[in-house]
């Protein structure tokens, strides 16, 4: 049966009624969501350079939120935040802040494993490297794809406290600027056993004050004043988070995981179980791990995103898992200085 013109006007008519409504609904949304995008831009002293910019962006922040709470919503084991990355597409998140240069097996050679004969059974049930005095304050590797440079530098900081008993800052632009062999090449990107080589070579790095970080390529300057150093590396076995508990247990250690899911980009608090891939792209260290009130087994994990990410700029994720490979892929590439 044909509808009546009548009839069809009438439906038309409350469509764009019913459009006008919810537009007007949406612009009141917009509006505190403006304020929102306003005060979250002062809170990270965001400045954009016009309106068509500051109009993308806030686009992408109101994404961002709309995803970040919605996940809240759910029953996850963690929670996200709206963070220092809120005004960033996970593709640009990517860009900035992953490393291209892990490539699982390749740079790996085989090594020692000290740990090998310790006795998982004889381990203490939780380890957290910054009760031992340890682990430098959290850093923040800004606009530079060198995490593996800050893997490294607080690998090495945790084996000289425990080798000399002195807790060091030190440098990683020493090692943006002037390691620049193997996979290492400073923002775009590098591995934690080249850097721990170019250390070695180098006769140790210098202090953080003494060569302070920039976040950016700049030109080597001749360092004459290491301030400690490291007389190997080892890798812990692959794929094994018995293995890289024993190594964990005795000193802090660097890993690679993939770091580059909204989720991660988000991550506020609580443990991480998910969903992640395996495509290694982030360096970081383990301090420790322990076991939640509800049961779940955590890896303790230092980042370089500054304070205002995960728990104070430090992050839990779900230990003894299915996958071999850990979460994230963190028992992917894990390895440690020695002394
Ligand atoms: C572990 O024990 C085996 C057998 O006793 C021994 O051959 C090996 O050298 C030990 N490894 C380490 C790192 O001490």
């Amino acid at each position: 049966m044909a509808i009546s013109k009548a009839l069809l006007l009438a439906i038309l008519g409350c469509l764009c009624l019913c459009n006008a409504v919810l537009a007007a609904r949406e612009l009141a949304d917009d509006s505190a969501m403006v304020a929102r995008h306003e005060s979250w831009m002062v809170q990270y002293g965001r400045v954009y350079k016009d309106t068509v910019e500051k109009a993308r962006r806030f686009k992408v922040f109101k994404a961002n939120v709309a995803f970040i709470e919605s996940f809240n919503a759910g029953n996850h084991k963690f929670w996200l935040g709206v963070n220092q990355f809120a005004d960033l597409s996970n593709e640009e998140f990517r860009v900035m802040k992953t490393n291209k240069g892990f490539n699982p097996g390749t740079g790996r050679v085989a090594t020692g494993f000290r740990y090998e004969n310790v006795s998982i059974d004889a381990l203490p049930a939780t380890v957290d490297w910054r009760t031992k005095g340890a682990v430098t304050p959290i850093k923040d590797q800004g606009q530079c794809g060198c995490c593996w440079a800050f893997s490294a530098v607080a690998a090495m900081e945790g084996i000289v406290k425990l080798s000399t008993g002195k807790l060091i800052s030190l440098s990683e632009q020493e090692l943006v600027d002037c390691d620049v062999h193997g996979e290492d090449q400073g923002c775009e990107g590098g591995l934690m056993d080249d850097a721990f080589k170019f250390i070695i070579k180098n006769g140790g790095l210098t202090t953080e004050s003494s060569y302070p970080y920039t976040a950016a390529d700049d030109k080597c300057k001749k360092v004459t004043n290491s301030v400690a150093t490291i007389k190997g590396y080892e890798d812990v076995p692959a794929n094994n988070e018995g293995a890289l508990m024993k190594a964990v247990a005795n000193q802090p250690v660097s890993v690679a995981v993939d770091g580059g899911d909204m989720t991660f980009q988000f991550y506020k608090g609580g443990i991480m179980t998910g969903s992640c891939g395996t495509d290694l792209d982030h360096g970081i260290l383990a301090i420790g791990y322990g076991k939640a009130s509800d049961g779940t087994n955590y890896w303790l994990l230092k980042n370089s995103w500054g304070t205002t990410w995960g728990e104070n700029g430090f992050l839990r994720m779900e230990k003894d898992i299915s996958d071999k490979r850990g979460m994230c892929g963190l028992a992917m590439e894990p390895s440690y200085p020695t002394a």
